[in-house]
């Protein structure tokens, strides 16, 4: 019995930079790790008139790149004899009878569309698709973002998707779901019982969520500066991590149960417009300065971006859910480019003691913290106090550590866990349609009243926190950014 069904994936935008650099090398990845059958096959496609052998010498130098040391010599050609590539033009018709000369006989395997292109692409491609009957009972497609750029492009692309495949075969990715961290907060809160009545207001005084980049554009200025940090990141990856930490206890683990939770977070998050964006949200742009010690030059002279662009590299937000366990609880949002430090990770702070009665630390120093760091490390600390070895009572934080890397296994890349479960037909960790349209809906007043008030993004130094009104964001509550305490 093979450990997964037969399958055909269909890699569309195979040259591109996410898929060599994260798709095919995952894919390597699950192959080594015989989560593929001997007749399963991936077969890269995009517009380039590459040859078979072509294209495999290029997937072979990304794979080689990811392992970051010697490749296994067999596995890649035992690899590489499943590998496949044809060359269609979504726009030209005949492209797609060459496809599906290569998928002829092969209406029983699962079949995955991965359309990691532009979405500009994604009518053309399912047209096609349809139009050659290439689309089997058994066919899924994936969707890489950015799917959309506000409400009404995002229904649109659902729409016309929608015109070929069915919901239950839609997979909107959002990879930051695939990541252990994210799945072991969900162990953490529904595989115990610990947590569930600490979580909620009274006992949580607030939640922070950063996701902060050392990187610069790296060569994306052309997509970058049309999208900008709140559409590139909070839209989708913050938003998706604010629902898994807050949303209500799901009946079960099926897909519909989480994501009818995690929508009711999205449809519960207290709009942000007018004059309350100017006072709960930061837009920052990063000017040169330094990363770790090595100078870099600021947004603005970045390669492709137009001069005076007011694109946000950085943001923060202030965000509250109108909801009965979270009324009262602010979750600070944070997220940039070009930051002091390459980081993930959301942190709980819970409420103080009541009544004192040692004769401890600051309050500050001395509240329990939950932090879950998503990377570059994983792992969960509990941050309590207890007593210092010695005579009298002198308290101190000490921390109760969850080390996730386990050395016997490696954790899987949020990719490869994605695009298997895809294979496997589970739904649990990809965006619903609703769940889309609700995250837009909610962002796209704040776009609307930056440009209404029309203020220029704070500047931030490169290798910084971010703009100075970032911190003074969190202080107005008396509170500070978890790297700043
Ligand atoms: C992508 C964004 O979705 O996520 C990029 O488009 C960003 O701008 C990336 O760099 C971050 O992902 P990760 O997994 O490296 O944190």
């Amino acid at each position: 019995m093979p450990a997964q069904p037969t399958f055909d994936l269909v890699l569309f935008g195979a040259t591109g930079d996410l898929a060599m650099r994260k798709l095919l090398p995952a894919l390597f990845q699950r192959f080594v790790a015989k989560q593929f059958d001997d007749v399963s096959r991936v077969i890269g496609v995009s517009n380039m008139d590459y040859g078979r052998e072509q294209f495999a010498t290029l997937v072979e130098e990304s794979v080689r790149r990811s392992v970051g040391g010697e490749l296994d010599a067999q596995a890649w050609i035992r690899f590489a004899a499943q590998l496949d590539y044809v060359k269609v033009d979504a726009r030209v018709d005949d492209d797609f009878v060459t496809l599906k000369r290569q998928l002829q006989g092969r209406g029983d395997a699962v079949r995955v569309f991965f359309l990691s292109t532009s979405p500009l692409l994604f009518v053309s491609i399912c047209t096609g698709l349809a139009k050659h009957d290439l689309v089997t009972p058994k066919s899924r497609v994936v969707l890489e973002k950015p799917l959309g750029h506000d409400v009404a492009s995002a229904q649109l692309i659902n729409q016309q998707v929608a015109a070929v495949f069915s919901e239950e075969q839609i997979y909107r990715i959002d990879h930051y779901l695939g990541k252990e961290t994210v799945q072991n907060l969900m162990a953490l809160r529904f595989g115990n019982a610990l947590f569930e009545p600490l979580w909620r207001r009274g006992q949580i005084r607030n939640v922070q969520i950063t996701v902060a980049e050392e990187i610069g554009v790296e060569g994306r200025a052309q997509f970058y500066d049309q999208t900008g940090a709140l559409r590139d990141m909070v839209q989708n990856h913050l938003l998706q991590l604010l629902c898994i930490l807050a949303m209500e206890p799901p009946a079960s683990s099926k897909p519909d149960d989480m994501r009818d939770e995690k929508l009711k977070i999205l449809r519960a998050l207290r709009p942000l417009a007018g004059k309350d964006v100017i006072e709960r949200t930061v837009r920052g742009q990063y000017k040169a300065g330094a990363i770790s010690g090595k100078p870099v030059i600021g947004y603005l002279e970045e390669t492709g971006v137009p001069a005076g662009s007011t694109t946000e590299t950085f943001v923060a937000l202030k965000v509250e859910i109108d909801s009965w366990r979270w009324s009262g609880v602010p979750f600070y949002l944070r997220t940039g480019k070009r930051l002091q430090d390459q980081l993930a990770e959301i942190v709980v702070t819970f409420e103080d003691v009541p009544h004192v009665i040692f004769d401890s630390p600051s309050m500050e120093r001395a509240r329990n913290r939950l932090v879950m760091r998503l990377q570059p490390d994983e792992d969960i600390t509990l941050t309590l106090l207890a007593k210092t070895p010695g005579e009298g009572m002198r308290l101190k934080p000490v921390n109760l550590g969850l080390d996730l890397s386990t050395k016997q296994q490696k954790n899987l890349d949020a990719y490869e866990r994605l695009l298997m479960d895809v294979v496997k037909g589970n739904l649990t960790l990809f965006m619903r349609r609703d769940e889309l349209d609700a995250a837009w809906r909610w962002i796209d007043p704040i776009r609307e009243s930056w440009l209404q008030y029309d203020e220029p993004p704070k500047t931030y130094t490169a290798g910084s926190w971010g703009p100075a009104a970032s911190s003074a964001l969190i202080s107005r509550d008396g509170l500070g950014w978890h790297d700043e305490l």
